[in-house]
């Protein structure tokens, strides 16, 4: 089994504005519409489980999308806190073997192919698999007054996307323990790395854009359009 965890407790603080970016409509529909339909619309994904904020009063209140059970539940204070209540709110029958894939509400052009292979990856590599691509821009670190200091070697470095699909059990244990470290995850390859794991990076599109600012909204209303 398979389930589907969207944190969307968010407030969206580097986009501004009044309405947390997931609510924001591209190309007809709210980010947090397009994140969902693409995870339900894999045949193996039995439903979602998305974390609110405690005050949200935009969830739309869908109770299931494309025939498949949308269930909510309240977030956290960070994005690694909104995932583990969600995680803890999936149901039973949802054990701990069962692969759950996280995805941000923000990140509204995710592939069919993708999730597939990803799918696929995380089936056959017991620590997991994360979408991702390698970086592609010369990269600098920076000195004082923005000045170069030294030029980094890319090489084997990637930029992780979402979704990321681990066993719910394992993702749990890793995550309570960042917590319980006092540890801020980013995302949760990075607190299935402290646990030990080597999840498997699977090279992904570079248009699954996460919406940030006004100019990627502008971009994912661009590249939703035209599907
Ligand atoms: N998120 C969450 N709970 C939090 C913080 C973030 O569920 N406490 C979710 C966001 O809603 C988003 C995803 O995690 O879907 C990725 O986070 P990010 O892009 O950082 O969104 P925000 O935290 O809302 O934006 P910002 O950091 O600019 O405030
Ligand atoms: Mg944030």
């Amino acid at each position: 089994m398979i389930w589907a965890v969207v944190p969307a407790a968010g407030r969206g603080t580097r986009f501004g504005g009044e309405v947390p970016k997931q609510y924001l409509p591209a190309a007809g529909r709210p980010l947090i519409a397009h994140a969902l339909e693409a995870l339900l619309a894999h045949p193996r994904v039995a439903g979602a489980m998305v974390a609110l904020a405690a005050d949200d009063c935009l969830w739309p209140g869908w109770a299931e999308l494309r025939g498949k059970p949308v269930l909510r539940c309240v977030g956290g204070g960070e994005r690694a806190d909104s995932v583990l209540a969600a995680l803890e709110a999936l149901p039973e029958s949802a054990g701990a073997d069962a692969l759950v894939l996280v995805h941000d509400a923000a990140r509204p052009n995710l592939h069919a192919a993708d999730l597939e292979r990803l799918i696929a990856a995380a089936e056959a590599h017991a620590d997991g698999a994360i979408l991702a691509a390698p970086v592609r821009d010369t990269l600098k670190r920076a000195g004082e007054d923005a000045r170069i200091a030294a030029t980094e070697p890319r090489e084997r470095l990637w930029r992780a996307f979402t979704p990321q699909a681990f066993r719910r059990g394992a993702l749990t244990a890793a995550l309570r323990a960042a917590r319980e470290a006092g540890v801020a995850v980013t995302d949760e390859a990075m607190a299935m790395e402290r646990a030990g794991a080597r999840p498997r990076l699977v090279e992904g599109r570079e248009d699954n854009l996460k919406v940030t600012t006004p100019a990627d909204l502008a971009l994912a209303e661009h590249l939703l359009a035209r599907r």
